[in-house]
């Protein structure tokens, strides 16, 4: 193994609490395959401090930094630029330094993508999405979806306020095809056949209840491509009972890799190794 050095370009993860995260164990994995003087630290920092340590930070010889919960937003504020989709977002899960100067952007709604075509060879443009939730990944994928070029959008959500007040932002933000319904209730149960795409971007059936499912089991048709943005557990129960159903399944694994390597791309301008990257999130993910 290689050892750092004052030249050793650096990585880091914002966050609060980190927790166990996979990202340190996937790029760093990919680091030392390719022999790149580069380390990835997880750097778990308060909101009351994160201006003073990204402030220190970039003074040092950090290629750039992804960002989680709780900062996604908060560091908005203290970027020089920002990319058009992180803008569209309103979130930046990836920074760039170079020369001293902060780039932001936003890799989840991408690493989303790329995980549909790469799996099932799908693309969202022309199709119907039913997407549940109205958090930070809900807002990731709902935007890209309507960027390239989904025929409708349906935004359901827990507390219908958030969706509705999504839906309307980026309804003028991008274009004009996302609705919000309730998630009990008869409208969920008229759009769900004309569905192409249902999507799990709230945390329901994550560990450790993962006995919950976010939406009625009778809903799901043959045909029907499901995704769980869950990754733990990897098979979730909406999953399982997709798969009963007839339908196609996609975990959350994929675009939690696939946005990685598109942030490795923009650090390094270096090809990843998915398949490496996918190898230590295995490893490194909790066993159930
Ligand atoms: N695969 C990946 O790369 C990836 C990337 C990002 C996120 N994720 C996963 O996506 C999920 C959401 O992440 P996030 O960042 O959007 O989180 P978030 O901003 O905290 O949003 C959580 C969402 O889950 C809903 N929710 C929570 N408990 C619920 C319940 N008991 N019943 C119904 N809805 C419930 C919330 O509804 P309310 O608004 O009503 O509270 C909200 O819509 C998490 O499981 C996360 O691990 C995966």
């Amino acid at each position: 193994m290689r050892y750092p050095s004052v030249h050793t370009k650096l990585v880091g993860l914002f966050g609060h609490p980190l927790g166990h995260s996979l990202s340190p164990a996937m790029h760093n994995r990919v680091f030392t395959k390719l022999g790149m003087d580069y380390l990835y630290l997880p750097i778990q920092v308060e909101a009351n401090d994160l201006k003073t340590v990204f402030n220190g930070l970039i003074r040092m010889n950090f290629a750039g930094f992804n960002v989680t919960i709780p900062h996604k937003v908060r560091i908005l504020d203290f970027m020089d630029e920002i990319d058009p989709l992180a803008e569209i977002i309103v979130a930046v899960n990836t920074i760039r330094i170079t020369g001293g100067r902060a780039r932001g952007y936003n890799t989840d709604g991408i690493g989303f993508i790329t995980s549909l075509k790469t799996s099932h060879d799908a693309a969202v443009s022309g199709k119907t999405l039913l997407i549940l939730g109205g958090g930070g990944a809900a807002r990731a994928i709902t935007a890209i979806s309507a960027a390239q070029g989904a025929q409708r959008i349906y935004l359901c959500n827990r507390t219908l306020g958030k969706a509705q007040s999504m839906a309307a932002d980026l309804n003028a933000r991008t274009r004009d095809i996302i609705a919000a319904i309730p998630m009990d209730g008869p409208a969920l149960r008229d759009v769900m056949p004309g569905c192409d795409i249902l999507v799990n971007a709230t945390s329901v059936g994550m560990h450790p209840r993962t006995d919950a499912i976010p939406i009625d089991e009778n809903l799901l048709y043959p045909g029907l491509l499901v995704v769980d943005l869950v990754y733990n557990p990897r098979m979730t129960r909406l999953l399982t009972c997709a798969q009963k159903a007839g339908c196609r399944i996609l975990g959350g694994l994929g675009m939690l890799v696939y946005q990685g390597a598109e942030a490795f791309r923009l650090w390094t301008g270096t090809e990843p190794l998915v398949d490496e990257m996918f190898a230590a999130v295995e490893e490194a993910a909790p066993k159930p």
